[in-house]
C-alpha cells in the first residue's frame, strides 16, 4: 500500500515508521521544513526508544521518505492518515481542529483516484463527518472514504504498542474503506490484534472514552492512596488487592503526583466539553480533571511538610521532569505545577531530568538545573522524585547524604521500600504507603 502520513509529530512519525517496517511505502509529510530537513539528515525531533534505528533502516530500505510537498505523494496514495496536532483551544478547552480541517482541504485538492482519508488525530465526535463536508465542498468529484483509526500508543513504549496493539479500530461509512484498511493492518491482525470495525462516530468515542477511563483509574487509585494515609494502609498492596480481579486488572494502579502528557489533561478536557455541548454531562470525568489538577498542589505541600514546614530562601532538590520517564516530553507534566508552587513559596530548585532539560529550560527559567542527582542534591533541605527515570532507581544514598543540608527523600512515585532509604538516615516521605508522613 502506498501511504501518506500528514504530520511528523509522535503519532505521525511513529505510525508512519512502523507503517514502513510492516513492507509498505510511507511518505511523511510536514509543514515543518526545518523538522523535515533534520528526519532527511537522520535526526529525530522527539526522543522515543528504538525509533532512530528503525528511521534509517526503513529510509535505507526505501520505503520510508520524508517531504514538505503533499501534493504529490498524496496524488499517488491508496491512504493518507493525518496525524496533525489537535491541542486544546486556548479558553474553552475543546478539542482545537484547525491544522486537521486545514490538512483536509489540502489533501482535498491533491487527490486522484479513489483514496480512503484516515484521521489518526484524536478528535471530536463529528469530525469524520466535518472532514467528508470539507471534502464535498473543496472538491466535489473527489473519491475519498473518510476513516476514524484512533491510535493508543503510549509515549516511551510507542514502537512496541504500535506493533503489538491491545486492539486497532477503524471507523468506516463506506465498504470500500474497509478492505484497505483490511490491507494496511494485515501484518498486525496476522499477528493476533483483534481489528474492531465500527462506525466513524463510534471509534471517534472510543480514543476519547479510553483515554478519560485510564486517567480515571490513576486519580480513583490516588484518591485511594490519601485515605490509606489517613488509615494506616498501604496503596500498593490495595493496587495489587484489587487488580487481580480481571475485571479492574492491574495497570494504571500506580498512584503517583497526578497524570500528565500530551494526551489525557487534553482529551479528558475535550470530552468534558463535547458531553457538556450535548447537555449529556460527563460527571466522573470532570471530578477526575478537578481531582487531577489539585493533587498536582498538594504534593507541593506534601514536599514543603516534608521540610518542616520552613522552606523560604531553601533549596530543594528535583529528580525527574519530564510527565513519565523515556520521553523529553514535558507537556502537562506534574513537575511544572508543584516546581511553580514551591517557587511561589520561596523555594530555590536545582533539578536533573535524563532527557527532559532541553524542553524543560524554557518553562523554568528560575531553576537550576544540574548534570546528575547529586549536582541537583547540593545543599538541599528535601529530595523530590517526581518521574520514575530508571536511573533514579539505584541512587548512592551514602553519596546523596554527603550532599544534602537536610536527608528528606520525598517519592512521589513510590519507587523506594521506606526500610531502605532510612537505613541510610534519611526521611522518607511517599504516596499512600505506612511509612510516617508529615502531618
Ligand atoms: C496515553 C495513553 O496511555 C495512550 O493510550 C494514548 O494514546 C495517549 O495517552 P501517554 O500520555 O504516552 O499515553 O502516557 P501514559 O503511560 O498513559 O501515562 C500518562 C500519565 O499517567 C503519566 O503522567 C503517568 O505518569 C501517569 N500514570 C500512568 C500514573 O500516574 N499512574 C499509572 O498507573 C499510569
Amino acid at each position: 500500500m502506498r501511504i501518506v502520513m500528514i504530520g511528523s509529530g509522535y503519532v505521525g512519525l511513529v505510525s508512519g515508521v512502523c507503517f514502513a517496517d510492516f513492507g509498505h511505502s510511507v511518505t511523511c509529510v510536514d509543514k515543518d521544513d526545518t523538522k523535515i530537513g533534520a528526519l532527511k539528515a537522520g535526526r529525530l525531533p522527539i526522543y522515543e526508544p528504538g525509533l532512530d534505528e528503525l528511521v534509517a533502516k526503513n529510509v535505507r530500505n526505501g520505503r520510508l521518505s520524508f517531504t514538505t510537498d503533499l501534493a504529490g505523494p498524496v496524488g499517488e496514495a491508496d491512504a493518507v492518515f493525518i496525524a496533525v496536532g489537535t491541542p486544546s483551544r486556548r479558553g474553552d478547552g475543546h478539542a482545537d481542529l484547525t491544522f486537521v480541517y486545514a490538512a483536509a482541504r489540502e489533501i482535498a485538492h491533491a487527490v486522484r483516484g479513489f483514496t480512503v482519508v484516515v484521521d489518526k488525530s484524536t478528535v471530536p465526535v463529528g469530525t469524520g463527518d466535518e472532514v467528508e463536508r470539507i471534502f464535498r465542498e473543496e472538491s466535489p468529484q473527489a473519491d475519498v472514504a473518510v476513516v476514524s483509526n484512533p491510535e493508543f500508543l503510549r509515549e516511551g513504549a510507542a514502537i512496541t504498542d504500535f506493533k503489538r496493539p491491545d486492539r486497532i479500530v477503524v471507523g468506516f461509512e463506506d465498504e470500500r474503506a474497509r478492505d484497505v484498511m483490511t490491507e494496511i493492518y494485515r501484518p498486525l491482525y496476522l499477528n493476533s490484534s483483534p481489528l474492531i470495525f465500527t462506525d466513524r462516530r463510534t471509534a471517534e468515542l472510543i480514543k476519547y472514552a479510553a483515554n478519560a477511563f485510564l486517567a480515571m483509574k490513576i486519580t480513583f487509585i490516588n484518591e485511594i492512596a490519601d485515605l490509606c494515609e489517613r488509615v494506616g494502609a498501604d496503596v500498593q498492596q490495595v493496587a495489587r488487592g484489587i487488580g487481580a480481579d480481571n475485571r479492574i486488572g492491574s495497570k494504571f494502579l500506580h498512584a503517583g503526583p497526578g497524570y500528565g502528557g500530551s494526551c489525557f489533561p487534553k482529551d479528558t478536557l475535550a470530552l468534558v466539553k463535547t458531553a457538556q455541548d450535548h447537555d449529556s454531562p460527563v460527571r466522573l470525568i470532570e471530578a477526575t480533571v478537578a481531582i487531577n489538577e489539585s493533587r498536582k498542589h498538594a504534593m507541593a505541600r506534601r514536599i514543603i511538610r516534608a521540610c518542616g514546614g520552613e522552606v523560604r530562601g531553601r533549596t530543594i532538590a528535583v529528580l525527574g521532569l519530564t510527565f513519565k520517564p523515556n520521553t523529553d516530553d514535558m507537556r502537562e507534566a506534574p513537575s511544572l505545577t508543584i516546581i511553580q508552587a514551591l517557587l511561589d513559596a520561596g523555594v530555590m530548585i536545582r533539578a536533573y531530568d535524563p532527557e527532559g532539560m532541553e524542553q524543560a529550560k524554557p518553562m523554568l527559567p528560575t531553576i537550576t538545573f544540574c548534570a546528575d542527582p547529586y549536582e541537583a542534591a547540593r545543599g538541599a533541605i528535601a529530595i523530590a522524585l517526581i518521574t520514575e527515570w530508571d536511573e533514579f532507581r539505584a541512587l548512592d544514598f551514602a553519596r546523596l547524604a554527603e550532599q544534602v543540608a537536610d536527608p528528606v527523600f520525598v517519592d512521589l512515585r513510590n519507587v523506594y521500600p521506606h526500610e531502605e532509604i532510612e537505613r541510610h538516615g534519611f526521611r522518607y516521605v511517599g504516596i499512600g504507603r505506612r511509612s510516617p508522613q508529615p502531618n
